[in-house]
């Protein structure tokens, strides 16, 4: 057990650094067999600091070789100071000094790919959240920022390229062709955001002229293969810094602004100040490699990294607990840039469809956790979509709550006060308070309950009285560690529609108030009485996804119906398509149980017949949004609403259901798919992804039927299409819709397609992907011998994403299946990557740790993987945390 395994570190022990570091002066020279780092840090007391804090000085480092410390120029004997397990403690420093330390390094072995390390022939790092401590000895803490200048030196051939945060501010050759960059940093940062790149790298050059009108030198780094995959991400980050101007008034602030693109990344990407990492995958695109789906998210993270210039580098957190302060936030603000750069509805069902079925399950498992946890084990482990995802909504009803104008206020107000500094969500929470006058005591528990609140609805309409009364009841399930929660403040825009689906304007109270009402709700329960309502209406509930909560409201199907056609709000009209599928999935399941024949209300086809003959008729219609409204609940989705998941269940009836509707409606399905059918050259523009979209969502409709005519179209779009969209939906078509009648067919595309993408590894990515996720059962001899091919690489995350992680966590039947092959495998996996790369291994665990959700059989198959895991020898705090937790 490594020492640091089961510490737990808490919120309330909270205490201010007892040093500062004003300046940090780095010499890191690079070797292939070693790297040798010098710091120079210029530290005194901190004046804020507690009395009881000693007088001596503790820094943290991990996996280095000291070679010498000195203080103010003297250096230290081995008596003067303790290096234990994490830790260096230097017994007594001055209120102000000079601390030198060399140390050694081995990026060349470190397979955690945190701090410095080598991808392929490249050097890099990643400092978030705790890296830099296995760079130097520091205080590696966000609330201690510094100054910082980088001295890079490395042999010049094979690294010509040498870069760090800030500005060049020096270069040259040394002995032995070996050259250095000299690079400073003018911000004030902690030390998560530092980063260093050496490598072979090219880079696509551009500029861009603030609003203050000074030039920013905007660049690109890559390998060379990659230079014709650039072009796109330049044009997303000049349209983030546009955004981020227009919308939130911040302008840029250093003279140069780099991406690097690097193959080996844990994550998406880093936004360290002025150098930002990429993983190759979120940054490199073009239309011959690149899928749709891929150009909406690269568009999203080079946002996203942008905008934490201003939310977590300027202004950054005190302490991890804090991770939302940023990270919500950004998230918050990336997807606002995303819906304004395309369909703002379709975005946010994209993003709610992800924290429903994701973040609600995190919420009622066993990791849940708060926006603003109170303990972690590992930080790294604390990077989750409740922090993200569910931080994103809150501040979203906090940016609902104000209006635009206040909330703009509020946020030019928390930018400006807290330049500079390392704050907490409550700065945050009261500079919106202050701007408003709004009270957000109630408010606040958004951020310190976990658990997803449930709103029970009911509705009674009134004749005489001509009044509808809205009942809704909140509460939240037990956490761990949280059985009570106080009730939430919970922000509910509702409408109501007549009965031909028009929108009747509201009165409550006696005042009028349009057509939209954002209903406060704030005891467990309240009643919501509409006046002069002239007959029984459809409430529309939770329009825009106001809360993040479940909600239930017991709709007649025709009711459903009448919202899918009328709603104007997109969130509340694809939830009404959902929710009338999901009843029939519901008569479908229980006529399975009882072992009747499967019937299906045809209320259901004639909704989808609807649809279709909108697209068919409607030019004008958001054809992404119909899309949306053609797809089924997912089966993540459905297994996280069940009480226990019936894995089979779902499957076969999901896939029952949907042959039955491309029966059903085949020749509505072909004639919106010929409808979208285009020769023209490829864009990536919202109108032309949207219809790319419904087309490969009819595709993988009519492919579903068992007939040699759709495996015709099917081949006939892969060997026509001039783009990756369409040729890779029409092989994932074939794997997903599995037949012996189109196996042959599959085998020769896919074999095809590997040929001709050997070379481009984001595309072998993809490959293999689709391969491993395919929704079949019995999919694991095929996972096997992927990991065997020889594009697989087990130190790769990416590789092991698109293998290992689709397999667990998009293919549920082969995954539970009930032999525990599936539970069996990941554990292994697990048991690998562990010693690899804890933070990968701690990652892919997220299913099995879902145990209380499944039958017996699974239950006790999924907790023996588990307790295997925990048997492991040498179990790195990652993986610890969470098999520990999630076998309580
Ligand atoms: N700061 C994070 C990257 C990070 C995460 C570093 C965890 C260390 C540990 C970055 O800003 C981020 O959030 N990236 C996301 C993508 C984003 C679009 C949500 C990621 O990497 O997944
Ligand atoms: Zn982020």
């Amino acid at each position: 057990m490594k020492e640091s395994q089961g510490k737990t570190v808490y919120l309330r022990d909270y205490q201010p650094p007892a040093y500062l570091i004003d300046e940090t002066h780095l010499v890191v020279r690079l070797f292939e067999d070693r790297t040798l780092v010098h710091a120079r840090l210029a530290m005194r007391r901190n004046p804020d600091a507690s009395p009881e804090s000693g007088r001596e000085l503790v820094l943290n480092g991990a996996n280095m070789e000291l070679q010498k410390l000195t203080v103010d120029g003297r250096e230290l004997a081995a008596n003067d100071y303790t290096v234990s397990g994490e830790t260096l403690t230097v017994s007594k420093v001055p209120d102000k000094f000079t601390v030198e330390c060399d140390t050694l390094i081995k990026p060349q072995e470190n397979s955690t790919l945190e701090g410095l390390y080598k991808s392929r022939r490249m050097f890099c790092t990643q400092c978030e959240a705790e890296g830099f401590r296995k760079i130097t000895y520091y205080l590696d803490r966000p609330d201690v920022l510094s100054s910082f200048t980088t001295r890079i030196e490395a042999d010049k051939a094979k690294y010509p390229v040498l870069l760090s945060n800030g500005n060049n501010i020096d270069s040259g050759d040394l002995e032995d062709g070996r050259h250095f960059a000299t690079w400073e940093d003018p911000f004030k940062k902690p030390s998560y955001l530092f980063a260093l790149v050496a490598g072979d790298l090219e880079s696509v050059d551009s500029s861009f002229t603030t609003c203050s009108g000074r030039e920013v030198q905007l660049r690109i780094f890559v390998e060379s293969k990659d230079l014709d995959k650039c072009d796109f991400a330049m044009g997303a980050l000049k349209r983030s810094m546009r955004w981020d101007e227009e919308v939130y008034g911040r302008e840029y602030d250093l003279d140069i602004f780099m991406i690097v693109a690097v193959d080996d990344f844990n994550m998406g990407a880093m936004e360290n100040k002025g150098l930002n990492i990429f993983n190759s995958s979120c940054v490199l695109a073009n239309p011959a490699t690149s899928t749709d789906q891929a150009f909406q998210r690269i568009e999203s993270i080079v946002g996203h990294e942008y905008f934490h210039n201003w939310s977590g580098n300027r202004v950054t957190c005190r302490d991890w607990f804090q991770l939302s302060l940023k990270e919500g936030f950004t998230v918050y603000r990336d997807s606002e840039f995303s819906a304004d750069m395309g369909s703002r509805a379709v975005n946010r069902i994209e993003d709610v469809s992800m924290l429903r079925t994701v973040q609600f399950a995190e919420d009622a498992g066993p990791m849940a956790h708060s926006v603003r946890p109170e303990s972690y084990m590992e930080i790294s482990n604390f990077y989750t979509v409740t922090i993200y995802e569910k931080g994103a909504e809150v501040v979203r009803m906090q940016a609902n709550l104000l209006g635009p104008e206040l909330f703009r206020k509020g946020t030019d107000r928390y930018f400006d006060n807290f330049d500079g500094m390392a704050v907490t969500t409550e700065d945050f929470v009261s500079t919106m308070e202050e701007v408003s006058g709004l009270d957000l005591g109630q408010f606040r528990r958004w951020y310190s309950q976990a658990g997803t609140p449930k709103l029970e609805c009911s509705g009674s309409y009134d004749a005489g009285a001509q009044t509808f009364t809205l009942t809704i009841r909140q509460s939240c399930p037990p956490t761990p560690g949280h059985p009570e929660k106080d009730p939430f403040y919970i922000p509910v825009r509702v409408g109501l529609l007549d009965e031909y689906g028009k929108p009747v304007s509201l009165h409550m109270a006696g005042r009028e108030h349009g057509e939209d009402i954002v209903l406060h709700l704030a005891e467990p329960s309240q009643d919501f009485v509409f006046e002069k309502v002239a007959s029984r209406p459809v409430p529309a509930l939770l329009r825009g996804f106001s809360a993040p909560v479940r909600l239930s409201y017991p709709f007649a199907r025709d009711d459903l119906m009448l919202l899918m056609q009328f709603e104007k709000d997109g969130f509340v009209r694809w939830e009404a398509a959902q929710q009338l599928a999901l009843q029939v999935i519901n008569d479908l399941m229980d006529s399975r149980q009882k072992g009747n024949k499967k019937e299906v209300d045809q209320r259901l086809v004639t909704a989808y017949e609807s649809v279709l003959e909108l697209a068919l008729g409607d030019a004008g219609i958001d054809k992404a949004m119909v899309a949306h409204l053609l797809l089924l609940p997912t089966e993540a989705y459905l297994a996280e609403i069940a009480a226990e998941v019936d894995v089979d269940g779902i499957h076969e009836v999901r896939e029952f259901l949907r042959r039955f509707l491309a029966e059903q409606l085949e020749m509505k399905f072909l004639a919106v798919y010929e409808a979208c059918l285009s020769g023209a050259d490829y864009v990536y523009t919202a109108d032309e992804s949207a219809r790319r979209s419904l087309q490969n969502t009819v595709l993988n409709y009519l492919a579903s039927l068992d007939k040699p005519e759709h495996w015709q179209r099917v081949r006939q779009q892969y060997e026509r299409a001039n783009n990756m969209t369409d040729s890779s939906a029409a092989l994932r078509a074939l794997v997903n819709n599995p037949s012996a009648g189109s196996a042959m067919m599959r085998d020769e595309l896919l074999a095809h397609f590997y040929e001709k993408w050997q070379h481009e590894t984001l595309v072998v990515e993809q490959w293999l992907l689709m391969q491993s996720a395919a929704m079949v059962p019995d999919n694991l001899p095929q996972v096997v011998k992927l990991m065997a091919h020889p594009a697989f690489d087990i130190r790769n995350p990416n590789k092991v994403r698109s293998v290992i992680g689709a397999f667990c966590f998009n293919n549920a039947v082969s995954f539970h299946k009930l032999d525990g092959t599936g539970y069996e495998f990941l554990a292994d996996q697990v048991i690998t990557l562990n010693g690899i790369n804890p933070q990968i291994a701690s990652r892919l665990l997220t299913p099995l740790t879902r145990w209380k959700k499944y039958g017996q059989e699974r239950q006790s198959l999924m907790q023996q993987a588990l307790r295997r895991i925990l048997a492991a020898p040498d179990l790195s705090p990652d993986v610890y945390e969470v098999v520990s937790k999630s076998l309580n």
